[in-house]
């Protein structure tokens, strides 16, 4: 007999809903042309003209006081976004996860309320090791998202997204390439995933949906 794949590409089902099913069923999905090319397009030379400005600082870990800058746990470069003065482009992948957020939470009833994201460059022999994206001790980012930018990736660039996707076998990963348009979505508490050194120089913006403060 021959399973029916579940995910199938013939499927009119509005991405959003999609992703929020998927999300509620195995805790994370890769939704493949999630924006349109031209948006993507545009993102990608608005990144590049602020990373060539100079408005990127190195990434770090941690949070307020334990705030540290490691450069052989992660060596990317990032740019907060604001989305009170964002460019046309910006402002539909910014509504667009705006939609995304409304879909989980009819889904998933996480009362997700808001959306922190930054621009990220990975220079070439970058990686970010495995790790979770919550902050000890505390449950506020619950969803995270990275979208891709990067054109013509092929699997010799690395730089692949592994991700742990059985919380209870470790060595269960998927690699996902960072290609132009696909977005990336898990429960940010539960999810080990690490950036793999990418060869080429590696565009995103990666963001969490937050809970509020209890
Ligand atoms: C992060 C992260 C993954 C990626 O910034 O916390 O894990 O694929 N990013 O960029
Ligand atoms: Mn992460």
């Amino acid at each position: 007999m021959q399973l029916i794949p579940q995910d199938h590409p013939a499927t009119l089902e509005p991405d959003c809903t999609r992703i929020a099913t998927h999300l509620a069923q195995q805790g994370w999905y890769v939704c493949p042309n999630f924006l349109d090319a031209e948006t993507v397009k545009a993102l990608r030379q608005q990144m590049f003209q602020a990373w060539q400005a100079g408005q990127f600082r190195h990434a770090g870990i941690g949070r307020g006081d334990s705030f540290k800058i490691r450069p052989q746990i992660r060596n990317d470069q990032v740019m907060w976004l604001d989305q009170a003065s964002a460019t046309e482009s910006l402002a539909s992948y910014f509504a667009a996860l705006e939609d995304l957020r409304t879909s989980i939470n009819r889904q998933l009833y996480l009362g997700l309320f808001d959306y922190e994201a930054h621009y990220a460059v990975y220079p070439p022999g970058s990686f970010y090791k495995k790790h979770l994206d919550q902050f000890r001790g505390t449950g506020l980012r619950t969803i995270t998202t990275t979208f891709y930018l990067n054109d013509n990736w092929l699997p010799e660039h690395g730089g692949q997204l592994r991700l742990y996707t059985n919380p209870i076998v470790p060595t269960e990963f998927i690699d996902i390439p960072p290609a132009a348009g696909t977005l990336a979505t898990f429960l940010s508490a539960e999810f080990l995933h690490e950036v793999l050194p990418a060869k080429r120089e590696r565009l995103s913006i990666t963001g969490w949906f937050r809970r509020r403060e209890p």
